[in-house]
């Protein structure tokens, strides 16, 4: 058996179990994983059912120009369609987008235009804007319109809501899904509830979008409007394919707990995915508390982790924007770890021989020195044996006759490697100075212990 042609291949993406990321969850949490569409995402649903609705209505000529604003998934599935159709493409999308989207795109042979993200929608920069003045300015062109174009969210009811009521028997009791055009929540939601109106449809929104604040009080508030960094939901306009009476609530997620959690999916789940996939796992983890063990939860898993290398995948973004936990141990995370912290020392006049007692009492080969409190200098093994090798008698001389110097003193802040870097065959601790002017010790035991959690 074979497909005539690629977009034959969209749709009838598997259901999967999360089992690790969701175990504080009460409830079953299953994904609908997108990324296995020919292009990788969700949109390609979508991007096909406009353009069949667009040739039926004969808004799209054979041979057309089809032009869009886009942030790289909807023109992936529009690019791929186009080629099988034989149409052109044109996109227009924002300097946010991840460079890999805008790559793939033209990758499809499509010309695309990168417009300025922290611009009003009705600004001429915008991405919006360009788009609009494009299809009027190209001859035979189309502009499918995704927030506004209903074969959007027709899609998702005739796809999407089918294959998801399907895979879990009717048993689904919540559908969970990242906002954007809101094409899949809407269509989706639309579908699942017409077969069990109790089934709850909640949306996940950013932190810098007009939608959680719209569906509470009704007011359209543009103070709500910041620039944010979570790609592919949130808006600062109301879609039309946003049905608001379909949906039971929003819930807000930071950029920081969308990225990393991003992030965790893969890493617990196997499943590589993209930026709204972490944004809808983080806001199901917030909501956690309305659910119980009986509910099936749905999430939409919409696109690919390829598309994310440069950003979520990637520490150094991270780091500059801060959103990276801070994983580097220091003294003070290292001391925390250490059962006992009864610093063993012995002063400078005491005996060798009282110094070799104590070391074999207590197994350790190495000891700092001390006078009046004060470290001044450190007693190894070989030190002893080559002294007593050289002079039996200095078995009584005092413990500063022979001692070497002293440990190397860091302070709470001083981070692993720089410990590490301290710690060779002279020196087995470091002495750690405390706040109170008291210290303690690092051994290398202390490191290893620590390291392996
Ligand atoms: C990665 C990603 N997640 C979520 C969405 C939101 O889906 P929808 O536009 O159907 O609301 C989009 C839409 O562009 C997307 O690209």
């Amino acid at each position: 058996m074979w497909y005539n042609n690629i977009l034959e291949t969209i749709g009838n993406t598997p259901l999967v179990k999360l089992n690790q990321i969701v175990k504080d969850i009460p409830a079953t949490v299953l994904a609908k994983i997108e990324t296995t569409n020919p292009g990788n995402s969700i949109k390609d649903r979508m991007a096909l059912k406009m353009i069949e609705d667009a040739e039926k209505s004969g808004k799209l000529k054979p041979g057309g120009t089809i032009i869009e604003g886009t942030s790289g998934n909807t023109g992936m599935g529009l690019a791929m369609a186009a080629i099988i159709k034989g149409y052109k493409c044109i996109f227009t999308t924002t300097d946010k987008q991840s460079k890999e989207k805008v790559d793939a795109l033209r990758a499809f042979g499509a010309e695309v235009i990168v417009c300025p993200t922290n611009v009003e929608p009705e600004d001429p920069r915008s991405y919006y804007s360009v788009s609009s003045r494009l299809e009027r300015e190209v001859p035979n062109s189309w502009k499918p319109n995704q927030y506004d174009n209903l074969s959007n969210s027709q899609a998702h009811y005739e796809q999407t809501g089918p294959e998801i009521w399907e895979q879990t028997e009717g048993k689904i009791t919540h559908l969970l899904v990242g906002v954007g055009t809101g094409g899949t929540i809407s269509g989706t939601g639309k579908y699942l509830k017409e077969k069990n109106p109790n089934i709850q449809v909640w949306g996940i929104d950013t932190y810098g979008s007009v939608f959680k604040k719209y569906k509470e009080t009704g007011i359209f508030d543009k103070n709500e409007v910041y620039p944010y960094i979570t790609e592919g939901i949130g808006e600062d306009f109301l879609p039309a394919n946003v049905d608001f009476d379909t949906i039971d609530l929003f819930e807000k997620v930071t950029d920081k707990d969308a990225a990393l959690m991003t992030r965790e999916i893969c890493r617990q789940e196997g499943i590589f995915v993209g930026n709204s996939a972490g944004a809808a796992i983080a806001g199901l983890l917030q909501l956690k508390d309305q659910l119980k063990p009986e509910d099936v939860v749905v999430v939409i898993f919409h696109d690919h982790g390829s598309r994310y290398m440069g950003k979520m995948y990637n520490e150094d973004w991270l780091r500059e924007r801060g959103f990276l936990k801070d994983e580097k141990l220091t003294a003070s995370t290292i001391l925390a770890k250490k059962e006992s912290s009864e610093i063993i020392s012995i002063d400078c006049e005491k005996t060798i021989s009282e110094a070799i007692n104590t070391m074999n009492t207590l197994n350790i080969s190495q000891i700092p020195v001390t006078q009046k409190g004060m470290f001044v200098g450190k007693l190894a093994e070989g030190d002893i044996l080559k002294a007593l090798l050289e002079n039996p008698s200095l078995k009584s001389a005092p413990v500063e006759s022979i001692m070497t110097s002293s440990f190397p003193f860091v302070d709470l802040n001083t981070s692993i490697d720089k410990i590490s870097s301290l710690i060779n065959k002279e020196n087995s601790a470091v002495l750690v100075e405390l706040p109170d002017g008291r210290f303690d010790i690092i051994t290398q035991y202390d490191i290893i212990n620590a390291i392996k959690g």
